[in-house]
């Protein structure tokens, strides 16, 4: 390895959280390094957790398109039906539902990045539109022969095997070459168990400088045990379980017993499926189950963790509901009809429907979020597939 080598390492490390020694994760971070400062498209494959979205944000960040936006778009949370006047806009009457004119996310990231997360989720004749804007950097907006013309970098991640898609005819050929010219493959965590060290001591110093702890190290046996696991969640499953292991514990040694305690139970036990040299899947017994006391407790300290966490988001919810309550108890006793100040909610004294009053949340945490749909769905508690199903069910989808 040079030393620039040793320094984007470094570099990667300290700014974006990349972490990896491995020889394929190396490789990866040499490719990341690489075509950073380009204008080249870029695929990003690999299972889930594995770091695309970490991988397509140090991508933009690096290059000199950084001080413009970052977009990003999960083509797998847009209703197929959206997706195409989602990225591309549309005229006022391009469709029933659409009473304004809107901009699509690739004129919002001109100049920019946008990163299309889920690319194998798009329909097919999205497919054609993304491959022209592409090739020429033009597009039209649905309902519009009007051209217009953009710079927009693209990142694009799947966990597909696309090339499997093509063959299936769901995902058009020419729009695959294009992509694939340059990929980024990041590996499962299984394919590169010596980075779990490192990856260990990452996530447990940081959670215990947040919280005022002290990490001291892992044992050897407790590594070994977390070398072994399968990680199908990878490297974000492996946080996970480092941050609740190390905050529940205050820090100190992460020890074998720990690992045993709070590593999924039912994993332990899941069988793993192997090719053999004449190709037929093969039964691995996974590892063996640990004793049922401490396959117990692990359970039991996961529920609570997990308890806690709704418990708390419940209460915020409340805390909201009420306020909004006695908001419109108050308006109801002034027998007028009045505009909630923060939000811009107008309450109806005489109107109680559920409905409206969603309707109304929906409209308020948009606009709250300035419009992102991600952190309005979040915020109502709500997945994005769900509050677009609801933006059009209220004929919403012109209000951002
Ligand atoms: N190389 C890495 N070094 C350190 N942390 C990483 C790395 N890769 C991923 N992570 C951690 O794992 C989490 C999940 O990564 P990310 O969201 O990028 O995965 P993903 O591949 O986009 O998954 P999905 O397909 O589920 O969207 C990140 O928030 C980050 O904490
Ligand atoms: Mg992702």
């Amino acid at each position: 390895m040079t030393k620039n080598d040793k320094n984007i390492y470094h570099l990667l490390q300290l700014r974006y959280g990349i972490i990896g020694s491995s020889v394929v994760m190396q490789e990866a971070i040499a490719r990341l390094a690489q075509v950073a400062p380009t204008d080249l498209s870029v695929l990003i494959t690999g299972e889930t957790g594995t770091g695309k979205e970490v991988f397509a944000n140090a991508i933009h960040n690096m290059s000199n398109r950084k001080k413009q936006s970052f977009i990003s778009v999960n083509c797998g949370a847009i209703p197929e039906t959206l997706l195409e006047s989602e990225l591309f806009g549309h005229e006022k009457g391009a469709f029933t539902g659409a009473t304004e004119q809107r901009k699509g996310y690739f004129e919002v990231a001109h100049n920019g990045t946008i990163f299309l997360d889920e690319i194998g989720e798009m329909p097919v004749g999205t497919q054609v539109k993304l491959l022209r804007v592409l090739e020429t950097g033009e597009f039209n907006r649905l309902g519009s022969t009007q051209v217009h013309k953009v710079d927009v970098r693209l990142i694009a991640a799947t966990n597909r095997d696309l090339e499997y898609e093509v063959r299936r005819g769901n995902f058009r050929e020419d729009l695959y070459f294009r992509l694939n010219a340059v990929q980024i493959h990041l590996p499962p965590l299984r394919k590169h168990p010596e980075d779990i060290a490192l990856l260990v001591e990452f996530f447990a110093n940081r959670i215990c400088e947040r919280n005022g702890f002290f990490f001291e190290g892992v044992t050897d046996e407790a590594l070994s045990i977390l070398e072994q696991h399968p990680w199908r969640g990878n490297i974000r499953e492996l946080r996970n379980l480092v941050e609740t292991l190390v905050t529940i514990e205050q820090g100190g040694t992460i020890d074998e017993e720990q690992v045993r305690r709070y590593l999924k139970p039912e994993r332990f036990n899941e069988p793993v499926f192997v090719q053999n040299n004449t190709t037929a899947l093969v039964h691995v017994p996974g590892p063996t189950l640990p004793p049922p006391s401490e396959l117990n407790l692990g359970l039991v300290y996961q529920t609570l963790l997990q308890l806690q966490q709704d418990t708390n988001a419940i209460k915020q919810a409340f805390a909201v509901m009420v306020e909004k309550l006695a908001t419109m108890q108050m308006n109801v006793a002034n027998q007028q009809t009045t505009q909630d100040d923060d939000d811009g909610i107008v309450w109806d004294k005489n109107d109680f429907r559920l409905e409206e009053m969603e309707r109304k949340f929906i409209v308020a945490s948009l606009r709250r979020f300035e419009g992102n749909r991600r952190s309005a769905a979040k915020a109502l508690g709500i997945s994005e597939r769900t509050l677009y199903r609801k933006l059009i069910e209220y004929k919403l989808t012109e209000i951002v």
